[in-house]
């Protein structure tokens, strides 16, 4: 069992086993100490006295995340972090202290006392805090773990109902990107698509203003989503399709966002076979699906003015005797045919089928989420989504969204004349353009022949879907990239 994260008052800083606080630094090197915060640490009985001076003696340092344990036999210890510069802490560094605070303290129980700043109020603060906490607490179900003590956030001031509402949605929000995490760090022979559709429908059913229905093989061949049954053909496992959808207003004007995500419960290549290395972690090539699935989820329990839907073609990619040979063509849902030459381009040929259904609802906005491309990794690293988008304000508006969620996208040009390396001589488009260059780029332009003229922003997280190591609010295994940007996004689509 993973710990739980709740908001605490002092009274529970009287039990917990250790004691987070922090502390800023002013332009001139000085250590910035509140009173309150003082008061705090006088209630502690500390056998000695904890100042600036002494910090700095004891070697705390400015960069933020630099900290000092002081033990105290009487009671909690105290974990003294360091903020960075006064002005300068932002909303992530306290996640990402709150996060530092979660795992020092484990496995007792702990607590981060939080207090506002120019920069970042005290409520905001509170809602960081909680989900830096709740993110780096996140524990994978199929791991024996002990049970472990809870960790509080204390605010110093009142909890005011904005602080208690900015906790909330922060629980929310964290619980949820845990539950996304959940999914992607499963293994592929414990989620096929089957499963997966169950768990989403589970999960999803019980969400006010949410409808759920999960489509079989027969239901998505009778829709013509050609593409994606070919993709399907290698497995032993029937492919699922889950459209859910959120409608807090139906009939009123909202803004309708459909969200599509790619999910391919495992992909070995097919005939195009990966090799060994390759093949490891491709468990989680459906954490598009996953995070769009959670994306409805929390929409739906932070009770968001904005109608949402989530598309995903679940599938696993493998080889037998019936699956898709390189050279064979494949006919989409809008009568586009491709020619597949490379089976292990499969992504973007469930998602053609997925597309095209989604601007049959003429919605205001698509967004499309996939670990798609090696070629990711290669141009932008684990920390950086590619992000592709039909307008400067979307790509600005998602850009922005992920700086606050803590998720960082770079735009990538939709190269127009790219989109001729995807002619084929036998079909309408083939699902490969030219060995080694800009893969990511056209694996976009693919994507694009099946949008039509509708807003779009697409989200490749090949490389940022996992983490090879716990680091700041992030766990080993999945991160659920893109799933706190999206519903960041949302957030304030619904606020306009
Ligand atoms: N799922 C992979 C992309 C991927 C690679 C995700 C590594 C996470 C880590 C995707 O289906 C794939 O295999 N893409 C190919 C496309 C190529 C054949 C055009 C790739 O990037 O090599
Ligand atoms: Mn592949
Ligand atoms: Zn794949």
């Amino acid at each position: 069992m993973s710990r739980t994260v709740t908001l605490g008052t002092n009274q529970n800083l009287e039990s917990v086993g250790s004691i987070a606080v922090v502390v800023c630094w002013d332009s001139q090197g000085g250590v910035i100490f509140s009173s309150a915060l003082q008061e705090i640490l006088l209630g502690l009985n500390l056998t000695f006295s904890v100042n600036g001076a002494w910090l700095k003696e004891q070697g705390l340092k400015e960069k933020v995340g630099s900290s000092l344990v002081v033990r105290n036999i009487h009671g909690a210890n105290v974990i003294i972090l360091s903020g960075g510069l006064g002005e300068t802490l932002s909303v992530d560094a306290w996640r990402k202290l709150a996060a530092a605070a979660a795992r020092a303290s484990a496995p007792r129980s702990g607590a981060i006392v939080v207090i506002g700043s120019a920069a970042v109020s005290e409520s905001a603060a509170a809602g960081a805090c909680v989900e830096g906490a709740t993110l780096a607490s996140y524990v994978y179900s199929l791991k024996d773990t002990t049970e472990e003590g809870n960790f509080y956030v204390v605010p110093v001031g009142d909890a005011t109902a904005e602080l208690r509402a900015a906790v909330a949605k922060a629980q929310i929000i964290a619980d949820t990107a845990n539950w996304v995490k959940e999914l992607c760090n499963l293994p592929a022979g414990n989620l096929p698509p089957q499963e997966l559709a169950r768990r989403a429908l589970a999960e999803l059913e019980t969400r006010d203003h949410v409808s759920v229905e999960v489509w079989d093989e027969q239901r998505i061949a009778t829709e013509k989503m050609g593409a994606f049954l070919d993709v399907n053909r290698g497995s032993d496992e029937p492919a699922r399709l889950v459209y859910a959808s959120y409608d807090p207003q139906p009939g009123a004007a909202l803004a309708h966002v459909i969200l599509v995500g790619k999910g391919v419960t495992f992909d070995s290549g097919g005939y195009s076979l990966k090799p060994p290395t390759g093949m490891i972690g491709m468990k989680s090539d459906m954490t598009g699906a996953a995070v769009v699935l959670g994306v409805v989820s929390a929409v739906a329990q932070l009770k968001l003015a904005v109608k949402v839907s989530a598309i995903t073609p679940l599938t696993e990619n493998m080889v037998n005797g019936r699956a898709t040979r390189p050279g064979d063509v494949s006919v989409a849902r809008n009568g586009t045919s491709i020619e597949v030459l490379n089976t292990d381009a499969e992504g973007r040929l469930i998602l053609s089928d997925a597309l095209v259904l989604a601007t049959e609802a003429q919605p205001d906005l698509i967004v499309d989420v996939a670990t798609l491309t090696g070629a990711q990794n290669v141009a932008l690293g684990s920390e950086v989504a590619a992000l592709f988008a039909t307008s400067d304000d979307l790509a600005s508006d998602f850009t922005a969204a992920g700086e606050r969620a803590g998720e960082s996208l770079w735009r990538l040009p939709l190269v127009d004349s790219y989109d001729a390396y995807l002619d084929s001589d036998v079909a309408d488009v083939k699902n490969i353009g030219k060995a080694g260059e800009a893969g990511t780029i056209v694996a976009a332009l693919f994507l694009r022949r099946f949008v039509s003229d509708s807003p779009w922003v697409h989200l490749d997280i090949a490389a940022p879907a996992e983490s090879d190591a716990n680091k700041g609010y992030l766990t080993k295994g999945s991160t659920a990239f893109s799933f706190r940007t999206i519903v960041e996004y949302l957030r304030t689509l619904s606020e306009r």
